[in-house]
């Protein structure tokens, strides 16, 4: 299989590897344009805002978008000067309304990359058909273990020693997407999940930063399910 190549630097069509149809990545010249999703606090979107702060990073949000109402993310991204939106399911009459308003509202920023972080809804066809291939998920466990939404628990009833985060491309599946990156945090004897958590959620923020910020100023390929930044 030929290996799709996403460079950041550029305007022109690329092809969705989960569709292959062509999408224009449409930026300006030396910042791209990252969407992040939230549900809840928004640490990790607090980390990327703080990033970006530095023009050298090679990325600005343009917005923050949440699928309900209240959520920390959307008051950090107002304080920072940052556009949100919500989109919640419960006000489309089904789910593939909802997929398809929620395509519209990221596509409205015209963003380059999408970043669900702590997101707790997937996306459909409608959105992958337009954003496959540059949709970031952040996860709290090393994948392929411990997928879903209860994994850091999983991950402490099941005992491993050590787990993770992991940075994948959003893919039609459950945390299934080609693996961008990841980091290992130990599991210690007196973690619950609350603990075990919170440390995860620090080796995150970092591993969301270096990974998008890489992404956006290197560029990236995917190969079957091997990504690679840069060259
Ligand atoms: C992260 O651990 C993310 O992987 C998970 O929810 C957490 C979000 O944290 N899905 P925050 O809202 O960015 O603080």
């Amino acid at each position: 299989m030929q290996a799709t190549r996403y460079v950041g630097q550029r305007r022109k069509p690329d092809i969705c590897p989960f569709n292959d149809q062509e999408f224009a990545v449409s930026r300006p010249p030396s910042q791209s344009r990252l969407l992040v999703l939230v549900s809840g606090t928004g640490t990790i979107l607090q980390a990327l805002l703080d990033a970006c702060a530095d023009p050298g990073f090679g990325a600005q949000v343009v917005a923050v978008g949440a699928d309900r109402d209240g959520t920390g993310g959307a008051a950090r991204a107002a304080a920072a000067g940052v556009p949100t939106f919500v989109r919640r399911v419960q006000d489309s009459p089904d789910r593939f309304a909802w997929d398809k308003a929620l395509t519209a509202d990221c596509a409205a920023f015209d963003p380059d990359l999408i970043i669900a972080a702590g997101f707790l809804k997937l996306v459909g066809t409608e959105f992958l058909g337009r954003f496959g291939g540059r949709m970031l998920n952040t996860h709290p466990a090393l994948l392929p273990s411990f997928p879903g939404i209860h994994s850091v628990r999983d991950a402490l009833e099941h005992g491993v020693k050590m787990t993770g985060c992991s940075l994948i491309l959003v893919d039609p599946g459950i945390d299934s997407g080609p693996i961008v990156a990841q980091a290992a945090v130990p599991v210690l004897d007196d973690d619950d999940e609350e603990s075990l958590h919170e440390r995860i959620k620090v080796a995150e923020r970092s591993l969301v930063v270096a990974a998008v910020g890489r992404m956006v100023r290197e560029g990236w390929s995917v190969d079957g399910r091997r990504v690679r930044i840069g060259n």
